[in-house]
């Protein structure tokens, strides 16, 4: 039929007009900020005062979006907190926040300001998309009106949420996402549900999630497992902790391990440890920046597969227990000794020789090395270690780590501690564990922290290997994984299997507690 057939042919040429139109790859920008922090933080300062302190920032903020979209980039990402700073009373926040609507309202702050009441905020920042033509993520706070028919409702009769923001080329409000996973952020309210945030572009699908929220399975693991989008925007204020948590190496392991691009923005306040900003591919980071010298700003650029799952460089699928759960563990089980990271009691095995196969376990895990020393400085000491169990202090989030670490000194009682140095070169490592979950984050970390880009890979089978020797000297080679499922999550009053498992037990130590002192 003739319709038919033109129906095919517009559909042919839709279709090509749409694969010219979609950009393979796109060029992306995140800026590294060293906010300028208001002078109190603790009691309320006049609105006025508060947009004086928030366009101080905004105008550092400018010149970063404008170089970006000089440079060509689509899309920026700012940092969380760069607007006013991280430390806030609720009562001191309050001038700093702005109504926030949703972006099904269909709005361009820059040509119509006062849609939404007071909103200059977001009035400059649409502009700075629009004047610019690029999309600009941006973090800030949002306040929404409650009433007392409401019985969470907080004393001041608003909700106030850290969010994020995104305008679009045009200026127009595409994405609003309110943080989830607070990090004692007492001036903020948890949202009823994690958001699912996502907007769509010509160069591929976007998510979003703020900070702490990326060592939770929500939003962030669904974004990516269901939600199939091709690229997180992450800003973030995170504070630098070794072996494991360091911005750089941490967040490029998230994109390796769930296999998406993230597109990190830090704060930058040396004194905090806060650095570290990047673009990290499925495959390897494509740059990342570190900063612990200066109190400078900083831009990255790099160009990004908008579809990475489309690329020849997408990894493939791994199973992480493939190899661990089949070989015969290796010796080292025997020296086993306790350690701390952190909190953390972790089972260590020393890498006595310039080289071996070694195993040590802790309950579920076992961890296996294979590795060569280009060269057993004298004064270095590795070791292996596992630990399965609930982190730090709160122990609500299960970890399942196997790490190759170097200890401070060569006492056995430092290692763990953090240390930033080192001189051991290593020609070969091959680091695996029978991990329960298929969460798995692989890090490598160099000496002066330092990432390893192209000179490592994962396996498969889950092995973490080096690709071809190893040119700089490793701090540490680890597999950091997330037994999500087994979490403790009694903050809402839902309690979990395993909360419930550990109240009991509490219960009952309790009890045995309280028989005790009876009987003393
Ligand atoms: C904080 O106070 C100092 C000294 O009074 C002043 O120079 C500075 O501009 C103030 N900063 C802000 C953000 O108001
Ligand atoms: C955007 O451009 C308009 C008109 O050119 C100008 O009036 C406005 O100040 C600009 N805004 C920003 C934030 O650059
Ligand atoms: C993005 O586009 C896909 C189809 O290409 C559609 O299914 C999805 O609903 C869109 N998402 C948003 C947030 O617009
Ligand atoms: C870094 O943060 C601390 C604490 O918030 C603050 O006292 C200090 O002034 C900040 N440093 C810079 C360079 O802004
Ligand atoms: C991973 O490999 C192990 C060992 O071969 C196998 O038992 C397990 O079923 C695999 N897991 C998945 C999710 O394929
Ligand atoms: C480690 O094990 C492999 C086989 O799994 C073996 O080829 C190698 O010689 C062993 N290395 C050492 C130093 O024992
Ligand atoms: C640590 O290793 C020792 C020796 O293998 C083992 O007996 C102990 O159970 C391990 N600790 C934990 C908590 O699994
Ligand atoms: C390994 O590295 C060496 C020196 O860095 C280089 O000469 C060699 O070509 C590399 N081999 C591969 C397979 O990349």
């Amino acid at each position: 039929m003739i319709t038919s057939s033109f129906q095919t042919s517009v559909a042919v040429l839709a279709l090509i007009i749409l694969h010219v139109s979609a950009l393979d790859t796109f060029k992306a920008a995140v800026y590294e900020h060293a906010v300028i922090l208001p002078n109190h933080t603790e009691t309320r300062v006049s609105q006025d005062d508060a947009l004086l302190l928030m366009n101080k920032n905004i105008d550092i903020l400018e010149i970063a979006i404008k170089q970006a979209a000089e440079q060509g980039a689509q899309i920026i990402v700012t940092p969380e907190d760069a607007i006013y700073g991280w430390k806030f009373t609720r009562e001191a926040i309050f001038p700093y926040l702005e109504n926030i609507p949703d972006p099904l309202v269909n709005w361009i702050p820059c040509q119509d300001p006062h849609r939404f009441g007071r909103t200059p905020v977001q009035a400059r920042l649409s502009c700075l998309a629009k004047n610019n033509s690029i999309y600009v993520l941006a973090n800030i706070g949002d306040k929404k009106p409650c009433n007392s028919c409401d019985s969470a409702c907080p004393p001041n009769g608003h909700y106030q949420y850290n969010t994020n923001v995104v305008y679009d080329a045009k200026g127009k409000l595409v994405a609003r996402y309110h943080k989830y996973n607070l990090y004692s952020e007492l001036q903020f309210d948890v949202p009823k549900k994690p958001e699912l945030v996502t907007f769509n572009t010509s160069f591929g699908k976007f998510g979003i999630f703020t900070c702490f929220d990326i060592l939770f399975h929500d939003p962030a693991v669904t974004l990516v497992k269901d939600f199939h989008v091709d690229t997180i925007l992450f800003p973030t204020a995170w504070m630098n902790v070794l072996p494991f948590l360091t911005a750089i190496e941490f967040h490029s392991a998230w994109a390796m391990g769930m296999r998406v691009n993230l597109l990190v923005a830090n704060t930058h306040n040396v004194s905090l440890k806060m650095t570290g900003s990047g673009i990290y591919a499925p495959h390897s980071p494509k740059v990342y920046h570190y900063d612990m010298e200066t109190e400078l700003g900083k831009i990255l650029f790099a160009e990004v597969d908008s579809h990475p799952r489309n690329s020849l460089t997408y990894p493939p699928a791994v199973n992480w227990s493939a190899y661990a759960t089949t070989i015969k563990p290796f010796p080292g089980q025997k020296n086993s000794f306790r350690g701390f990271i952190s909190r953390d009691e972790f089972n260590f095995t020393e890498l006595f020789e310039n080289a071996g196969n070694l195993t040590v376990c802790q309950k579920e895990l076992c961890c296996h090395l294979s590795y060569r020393m280009l060269g057993k400085e004298e004064n270095e000491v590795y070791v292996l270690g596992a630990f399965a169990g609930l982190h730090g202090r709160r122990r609500r989030e299960y970890w399942q780590v196997c790490t190759m670490v170097r200890c401070k000194s060569t006492s056995l009682t430092t290692c763990g501690q953090p240390v930033d140095t080192a001189l051991t070169r290593f020609e070969m490592f091959s680091l695996s564990g029978t991990f329960r979950t298929e969460y798995v984050f692989p890090e490598v970390l160099l000496t002066k922290i330092n990432l390893a880009p192209g000179k490592f890979e994962v396996l498969k089978d889950g092995r973490l290997v080096n690709k071809n020797g190893s040119s700089e000297p490793i701090l540490t080679v680890s597999l950091f994984g997330r037994w999500y499922t087994e979490d403790v999550r009694s903050i809402s009053g839902r309690t979990s299997n395993s909360a419930t498992t550990y109240l009991i037990i509490s219960t009952l130590l309790m009890i045995i507690a309280l028989q005790n002192i009876v009987m003393v």
